[in-house]
Order: C-alpha cells, then sequence, then structure tokens
C-alpha cells in the first residue's frame, strides 16, 4: 500500500554535541526506515540552538548529511528573547522548555515566556514541553498573546482535557501525542529493567492517563515520535538520562493498531502527514511516497535499526506493515531495509514555511 511521505514533529537529531548518540545521517537513516521523510529536530542540543551560531551549526551538519528533509527548532532561553527576531526564519519554529527535563533550556518563570511570546515573530509556530498545571499556565498566556500554541508530548487525562476544553473554547492550541504514551504505561516500567530507571519525560503514566489519551484521540493533532536517542551504555549506567527512541518503531505499532481495530489508516495518516504539515505550514513533497507492506509483520528488534542508540522500548514487539520502499522526490531512497542514498539529498525546508499565527 502507498502512503505520503510521514511527518515527524519531534525528533532529537543530537548533533551538535551528542553524536555518539545520533547525528543527523543515523537520525534520518533511522526517519526512512521508519516511512518518515520529514523530520523537525529539537534544539537542546550542545551547545543548546539558541542563537545564530549554533543554530548554523546544525544548519551545516543537515546539509551535509540528512538524507530526509529537515526543520531545526530554536530553544527558547532566559537571555536570547532579542537576538531570535534575526534567526526565527532560519528555523521551523521556537520549543519552550517549561519543566525539567534534559538539557538545560528550562525556563523557570512566566516573565521569560512572556518575553519570548512578545520577540518571536508570528511566521512561526511556538512550541511547548508543559506538563500539567504548566499547560494550563501556558495555555492563558499564549491566549493573552492570541497566539496559537503546540503543545509536545501529552501523555495524561488531566491534558488532554485542559487542551479539549481550551479548543472548545475556541482557542489556537494543537498538540502531538507519542507512541510511548500510547502503547506504554507505568506498568511497563518493570519489564524495562535498567533502562526503565530513568524512562522518559513526561514519565510514562497511568493506565487510566493511557485511556484517557486513546478516548479523546480527536483531540489529538498528530502523532509525533519525540525520537530520544541515548545509549544503552548511558541507559543502564550511571544517573541516566530520561528518552526513548521512537522513529522506526512508530509506523508498525500505529499500523499494528489498525489491523486490531483500535484507529483507521485515515487516523493514522492524518496524524503522521497532514496535520503536520497543516499545523506547521510545512511545504509539499513532490513526487515523494512510502510503500508498507500490511500484511508483513516482524518483531521490532534494536539489531534491525539504524538509530545509533542500540535499543527500543518495544523490544519483541510485533510491527505490522513493513516499510519496503521510500521515494523522495522521485528517487528511490530506502527499499527493504536498504538505504540506497548518499548523505545530503535532504532539504532545509525552514525558508520554504507557510505558517501564519
Ligand atoms: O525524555 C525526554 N528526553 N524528554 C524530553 O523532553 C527530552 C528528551 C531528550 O532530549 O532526551
Ligand atoms: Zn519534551
Ligand atoms: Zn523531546
Amino acid at each position: 500500500m502507498k502512503l505520503p511521505g510521514l511527518i515527524d514533529v519531534h525528533v532529537h537529531l543530537r548533533e551538535p554535541g551528542a553524536t555518539h548518540k545520533e547525528d543527523f545521517l543515523s537520525g534520518t537513516k533511522a526517519a526512512l526506515a521508519g516511512g518518515v521523510t520529514t523530520v523537525l529536530a529539537m534544539p537542546n542540543t550542545q551547545p543548546p540552538l539558541a542563537d545564530g551560531s549554533s543554530l548554523h551549526k546544525a544548519v551545516s551538519a543537515g546539509q551535509e548529511k540528512a538524507l530526509c528533509d529537515y526543520g531545526l527548532y530554536l530553544g527558547g532561553s532566559m537571555e536570547n528573547p532579542d537576538l531570535l527576531p534575526e534567526i526565527a526564519d532560519q528555523s521551523v519554529g521556537l520549543k519552550l522548555y517549561l519543566d525539567a527535563t534534559y538539557g538545560p533550556l528550562l525556563l523557570e518563570d512566566t516573565i521569560h515566556w512572556r518575553k519570548l511570546f512578545e520577540s518571536w515573530p508570528r511566521s512561526r509556530p511556538i512550541v511547548a514541553h508543559a506538563e500539567g498545571k504548566t499547560l494550563a499556565a501556558l495555555l492563558y498566556i499564549a491566549f493573552m498573546y492570541d497566539r496559537h500554541i503546540h503543545i509536545c508530548h501529552v501523555s495524561t487525562r488531566e491534558e488532554i482535557c485542559l487542551i479539549k476544553s481550551a479548543k472548545e473554547k475556541g482557542l489556537p492550541v494543537t498538540c502531538e501525542v507519542t507512541p510511548h504514551h500510547l502503547f506504554l504505561s507505568k506498568e511497563d516500567i518493570p519489564a524495562l529493567g535498567k533502562r526503565g530507571k530513568s524512562e522518559v519525560r513526561p514519565r510514562l503514566a497511568s493506565r487510566d492517563d493511557q485511556r484517557a489519551l486513546w478516548d479523546h484521540l480527536e483531540v489529538i493533532d498528530c502523532f509525533a515520535t519525540d525520537h530520544a536517542p541515548h545509549t544503552l551504555a548511558e541507559k543502564e549506567g550511571e544517573d541516566p538520562p530520561p528518552g526513548f527512541p521512537g522513529l522506526e518503531t512508530a509506523l508498525p505499532l500505529f499500523l499494528n493498531a489498525v489491523h486490531e481495530g483500535r484507529l483507521s489508516m485515515e487516523d493514522v495518516i492524518t496524524r503522521m502527514y497532514t496535520n503536520p504539515r497543516a499545523v506547521f505550514g510545512l511545504p509539499e513533497q513532490q513526487e515523494t511516497w512510502i510503500e508498507v507492506d500490511l500484511k508483513r509483520g516482524y518483531e521490532i528488534r534494536a539489531a534491525d535499526q539504524y538509530s545509533k542508540c542500540g535499543w527500543t522500548p518495544f523490544e519483541g514487539w510485533t510491527g505490522l506493515g513493513c516499510v519496503e520502499r521510500v521515494v523522495l522526490r522521485g528517487e528511490e531512497v530506502f527499499r527493504n531495509g536498504e538505504i540506497l542514498t548518499t548523505a545530503g539529498g535532504g532539504r532545509n525546508i525552514a525558508p520554504s514555511l507557510t505558517y501564519q499565527a
């Protein structure tokens, strides 16, 4: 079956600074293997993408190595509101880290949030990591500035219900949910052994939270992986960082859910292609599609993945709809497990964004 090239609006490619975890080459290979032809990359790199020179490092790495199309988020910091307007157009959006997670970009109070809302141009979206009560505060601030806000990785009943109410009031809010919050709950942590210890942010939630996400599918605009690769050694070592990889497992898990009747094919395409494009104003990729074999089930194994991280929380699960072919702008770039393209074929989509808040 032919599907459009998928879009993942939330991935961590770790470049610059932590290319032993992932880089533009391995991360975009993982994307293609997962049927994804556009990735939007997060700014919590080392250094974080929070000014022109750090952004330039990531732009060059992408230019040199990316195999699929990509966009870069800039990170809002307590120091950078004044310098952002000049470089905003080279990014696909502003990421606000409003709760503690991996990396140094935490914005401590609403004074800083407001400065960023004031300086960030309406030509690019604002996305946020905002959990629980933080989300309620953020919705209020976005309302005050009459601004669209995209909420990353919604994981609880409280959050999905807050977003539902905001949408019912007519606020321009959109959101994404990850496969790990849909398919795993905190009951699954023990089975992850040592690598479950630092798990992920937002943390895996209760069975009731998980059910609430499935019960509110209509509120979920996008499925995004929050592909957050850390090596197995790091996950199992001292002071492990939070994060799960996801690029290579999202589509097979969702197609499995289609097979089980929990989702329709249209539910998947809407949330992994149509809505991501509409929410972020992404350009069309001409002559681009993927082919999946819906009859082909297989065992998910980290050993088969292109990500450098070397593990998956879905080891041994059954995936469905093996990605057989990926065609990007008329060129076959992936077939039956093999990457067929050399580095550099991916485009930075920042200049062609059509978003307007
Ligand atoms: O678990 C997480 N890992 N949550 C985040 O928000 C960041 C991410 C990372 O960069 O590793
Ligand atoms: Zn986050
Ligand atoms: Zn993330």
